[in-house]
């Protein structure tokens, strides 16, 4: 038997919707992690300080008794927001961070940014109060290859505009490729990553050979397996800009195991396992605690958490629901494909 104890972690990328699936999920992320970045991605998305505030009281609503899970609400940037109500937001203590979504880049997006032009008094405002802004950073221009839109987003959007903006704070979200890393780890300290635990864990062929497996269909999709060993680098290098966001993100079956599949690996309940598991293999155990509990936390200027977690490798393989059933319907848990002897000791 092989353990280990960490500060407990946060998610830095969470999806949590709305309600019964958000009553049917949230358990899975309030039982390891103290606190998380919660997406505004809802249908209508969350817009101002109103909306964050109302959605922030039906998540702790649907806490289980006891749990002391905070949520970290975020504002999801239009071309329609208000810079005085998220400079409102965020003095409140209310929002953590704003969240630009490319207009058609990932699932609700359509009310995105279609010309960055057009919110730069919000960047501006947010660059001056030091408030982050998260970025799904891929392109959406239909000329552009599905697996090149990071490194397209990086090269025409995100470095323009950190020439233009150099004090705005920005967090890359869920980077999936060897650029993505590479331009993190050059950013100083107003820049951070995201990276997830399934991008760890399977690339392109892992989606796509023998048959397509809808459950590891996110976005951005996975990349080829020289970007998957650059992430592993990455997370596992203990280099601060880089922290831990899962982007768990739940559609019932019906919805994945579909002619027009949603995109989202759901891996809530099985993450910090997992991570044990990659960063194990990487021989970086000793550094899990920087990525999953320590480097976040610095990024956003937050203390890191004083209760901490342990993590028990067993001999045996440990079993992991295969679903969890929600009300609003089945969810799979994101399945690795290999054994995983770790587990959360409860
Ligand atoms: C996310 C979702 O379903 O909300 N899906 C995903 O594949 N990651 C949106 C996102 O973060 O891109
Ligand atoms: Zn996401």
């Amino acid at each position: 038997m092989q353990e280990i104890t960490i500060r407990r972690p946060d998610d830095w990328h969470l999806h949590l919707r709305d309600g019964a699936m958000l009553q049917g999920i949230l358990p899975e992320s309030a039982r390891d992690f103290a606190r998380a970045i919660v997406m505004p991605n809802l249908v209508p998305p969350v817009v101002t300080g109103a909306d964050a505030a109302a959605y922030r009281d039906r998540i702790l609503r649907a806490l289980p008794e006891g749990a002391t899970f905070e949520p970290l609400m975020t504002l999801y940037l239009t071309e329609g927001t208000d810079p005085a109500d998220v400079a409102a937001a965020a003095a409140s203590g209310l929002v953590k961070a704003v969240k630009l979504y490319p207009a058609g880049a990932t699932t609700n997006s359509h009310g995105g940014v279609r010309d960055l032009d057009k919110v730069m008094p919000v960047l501006e405002r947010m660059a001056a109060i030091g408030l982050p802004l998260c970025t799904h950073g891929e392109v959406t221009d239909p000329e552009v290859d599905i697996f090149d839109r990071e490194a397209v987003f990086i090269d025409t959007v995100l470095s323009p505009l950190r020439a233009r903006l150099p004090e705005l704070r920005v967090v890359m979200e869920h980077i999936t490729t060897e650029e993505g890393a590479a331009y993190a780890l050059e950013g100083g300290d107003t820049l951070g990553a995201t990276i997830t635990t399934h991008h760890l864990i399977i690339n392109r062929n892992h989606l796509l050979v023998g048959g397509i497996k809808p459950h590891y269909y996110c976005l951005p999709v996975a990349k080829r397996e020289a970007h998957r060993l650059a992430l592993r680098r990455a997370a596992t290098s203990g280099d601060g800009h880089f922290f831990l966001g899962t982007d768990s993100a739940p559609h019932v079956d019906a919805l994945k195991e579909h002619a027009c599949g949603c995109a989202g690996c759901f891996t809530a309940t099985n993450t910090m396992p997992l991570l044990a598991h990659v960063f194990e293999e990487e021989g970086a155990l000793d550094r899990l605690e920087a990525f999953a509990s320590l480097n976040g936390p610095a990024f956003y200027r937050l203390p890191a958490n004083e209760t901490r977690l342990r993590l028990v490798k067993s001999a045996a393989p440990h079993a992991f629901p295969e679903k969890i059933l929600t009300e609003a319907g089945p969810v799979t848990v994101f399945n690795p494909g290999f054994p995983v002897h770790w587990h959360v000791e409860s």
